[in-house]
């Protein structure tokens, strides 16, 4: 039986890392997959594994940033394959995350915000409205490690503790409406997609990728990085019934990164 058959789910940033996997899991286990990408090539290229290997996707071109076009995905959503009942929001940006606190510029603080934590909201206030009118659904926010304990860049810290909070309140919200959405946010440690290859230029104390890719294990007492699977699994878990009883929770998954 798979794990979430005759449900559709909205991955944004599903052209790469954490999101790619996300939807080639999502639809292996029998969802019909939306995967959004600023980068709409990437996108494609995701949409076309899914449907390569015998699933149903398709691909559109989205900035999370753009309130408009949020509700122009989820029209087209609804109207291609029936209903939401899945959206992760999973688009994210480094950016100036590693900058030092003192150094960090106002506006790569506003633009690592404006896309980690505004289009959060953005992307939750539209799936509500859509999702309340049906049967409920479930909304995966993809906060990190650094949403809990500090040590990435102000701008980075900052942007993925407002996802864990705000998961919490659409959670409490949409429980006291009694609308049948849960909501509930991931917190993944370092996993090495494009994203944390691309630190490299940002981080003092290294110089080469496999330099800070040995430096990001020592910081995990499992001995490793994660794979962009180990965060899939997570989200497959929250997007399927099995999570029924979750709301406003948080799913860490960091190979013990936050238990020292
Ligand atoms: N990789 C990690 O170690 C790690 C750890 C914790 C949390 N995260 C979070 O996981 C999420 C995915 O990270 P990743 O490592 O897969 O990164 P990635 O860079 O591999 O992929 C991010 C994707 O988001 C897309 N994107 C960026 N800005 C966008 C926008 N404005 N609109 C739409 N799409 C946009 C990019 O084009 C890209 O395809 C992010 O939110 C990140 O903060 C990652």
């Amino acid at each position: 039986m798979s794990r979430v058959e005759n449900k559709t789910a909205i991955v944004t940033g599903g052209g790469s890392g954490l999101g790619a996997a996300s939807c080639e899991l999502l639809a292996r286990q029998g969802a019909k997959v939306v995967v959004t990408d600023v980068n709409a090539e990437s996108a494609e290229q995701t949409a076309n594994i899914i449907e390569q290997r015998g699933g149903k996707a398709i691909a559109l071109h989205q900035d999370v940033v753009d309130q408009d076009r949020w509700q122009e995905v989820i029209d087209t959503t609804v109207s291609e394959f029936g209903g939401l009942d899945v959206l992760v929001n999973n688009a994210g940006i480094v950016g100036a995350g590693v900058v030092p606190m003192e150094d960090v510029s106002f506006e790569s603080w506003r633009q690592v915000m404006t896309i980690n934590l505004d289009a959060v909201f953005l992307g939750c206030q539209a799936a509500i409205r859509e999702m309340k009118s049906s049967e409920g659904g479930s909304i995966i926010n993809i906060s990190s490690i650094m949403g809990i304990v500090g040590g990435a860049g102000a701008a980075y810290n900052a942007s993925k503790g407002g996802v864990r909070l705000l998961s919490k309140s659409v959670a409490v919200y949409c429980g006291n409406n009694r609308y049948n959405i849960r909501c509930n946010s991931i917190h993944p440690g370092y996993i090495w997609t494009p994203m944390v290859k691309g630190i490299v230029d940002s981080v003092a104390e290294v110089d080469t990728e496999e330099a800070l890719k040995l430096m990001l294990e020592a910081k995990h007492p499992i001995g490793r990085l994660g794979e962009a699977d180990d965060i899939a699994q997570g989200v497959l878990f929250l997007a399927s019934d099995e999570s029924s009883f979750m709301t406003g929770s948080e799913l860490v998954i960091d190979g013990g990164y936050t238990a020292v």
